[in-house]
């Protein structure tokens, strides 16, 4: 995947913060999904009064996706946040992230800088 391509994820990642529904935490999450067939999709976090029920933004653009179209093999998923700082994926998206894009490369801001890492490294030993 070349450079182009990944600047281009990133930034509809940041551009799906306008959905989002985070008025608990107000962080705000965002995900773009590059797939093998070379479709793109993107997912918010949504968040609920009953905190337990918040949904991340990765599991959200992944399900919503399969929902839509069956099931999808990640190239490449980027992971943004409103803030400059950025996060990375949370464990439970890390697990969902890893059965639908085994090999497939994350790349996530992180202290303001750009990470980039493949499924497995970032869940070492995945269930399986
Ligand atoms: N959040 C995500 O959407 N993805 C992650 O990988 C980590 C956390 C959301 C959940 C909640 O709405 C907010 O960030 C604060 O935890």
């Amino acid at each position: 995947m070349n450079g182009k391509m990944k600047e281009t994820l990133m930034k509809m990642a940041e551009e799906a913060y306008l959905n989002a529904y985070a008025p608990y935490s107000n962080f705000r999450v965002e995900a773009a999904i590059l797939t093998k067939s070379g479709e793109m999709f993107k997912g918010c976090n949504v968040e609920n009064i009953a905190f337990g029920f918040t949904s991340c933004d990765e599991r959200n653009a992944i399900f919503t996706d399969i929902s839509q179209r069956g099931k999808i093999e990640i190239k490449a998923i980027a992971v943004a946040t409103e803030s400059k700082e950025g996060a990375s994926p949370c464990g439970a998206c890390r697990q969902v992230i890893s059965e639908f894009g085994p090999s497939a490369i994350v790349i996530y801001k992180y202290n303001g800088k750009i990470f980039e890492q493949d499924t497995a490294s970032l869940l070492p030993a995945a269930f399986e």
